[in-house]
């Protein structure tokens, strides 16, 4: 589990990764100094989330999305959070750009995931950004609030998830002004996190820890990213 006052990174893996390659990279960081694995909380594909749970009984697990459905039943292809909860899941990233984009949600089916997270003992991870810069962000952020301590945010904008583009003074001051918003809020970054900006996003005052995509799928690079934090 996560050390509270400790930044920390989600890997987000996205749809990547075999069986086998996902299995290695975990390998990989089973060899890692804990003080470096505590800070880190992986998000494979659902269908790894078991297995990796199993052969590595202490690395902290996301899944990338949770249910809309509450309780078992018949709902052919989804996974209840109850279910995904008993892998040993404790956090899911909710709302993200890509599950906005791909599988059309909308606020209301956000708010209602991290929900169900909650109501089975998973931190919801909850997305939110503007689409292109110069949008209101803090609409973007009403639109998924739930006063609940228990939930952390990530604030994504649109422009910056795998463009490989970030702006370190919009980042920053939008960051300030979600949180002179919200001051109570747990707040994430996430969007072109890499290797290299990794250390000057990591001077932004107010952010809790940082979710990173495409730079995930490196473990040189991941590895250099939990070093800076
Ligand atoms: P990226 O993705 O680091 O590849 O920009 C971030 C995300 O989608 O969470």
């Amino acid at each position: 589990m996560l050390k509270n006052n400790k930044k920390f990174v989600v890997a987000n893996w996205k749809m990547n990764f075999f069986q086998n390659e996902a299995i290695d990279f975990c390998r990989k960081l089973a060899l890692l100094d804990p003080k470096l694995r505590e800070k880190l909380i992986i998000a494979p594909s659902e269908i790894y989330l078991g297995l990796i749970n199993y052969l590595f009984p202490d690395f902290s697990l996301a899944a990338q999305d949770i249910s809309m459905q509450k309780f078992t039943g018949a709902f052919t292809g989804e996974s209840s959070s109850q279910m995904i909860a008993s892998n040993g899941v404790k956090y899911a990233i909710i709302g993200h750009y890509e599950r906005r984009i791909f599988a059309n949600e909308k606020s209301a089916q956000i708010i209602q995931k991290a929900k169900n997270s909650l109501d089975a003992g998973i931190t919801p991870i909850v997305c939110f950004g503007e689409e292109k810069q110069g949008d209101d962000l803090l609409l973007a952020l009403d639109e998924v609030y739930l006063a609940n301590l228990n939930i952390i945010y990530a604030y994504e904008p649109y422009w910056a998830i795998g463009t490989n583009h970030i702006d370190l003074e919009v980042i920053s001051s939008n960051i300030k002004k979600v949180i002179n918003k919200q001051n109570t809020i747990k707040l994430m970054y996430g969007g072109s996190v890499n290797s290299q900006n990794i250390v000057q996003l990591s001077t932004i005052q107010g952010i809790a820890g940082f979710l990173v995509g495409s730079a995930s799928l490196n473990f040189d690079h991941l590895l250099q990213i939990l070093k800076s934090i």
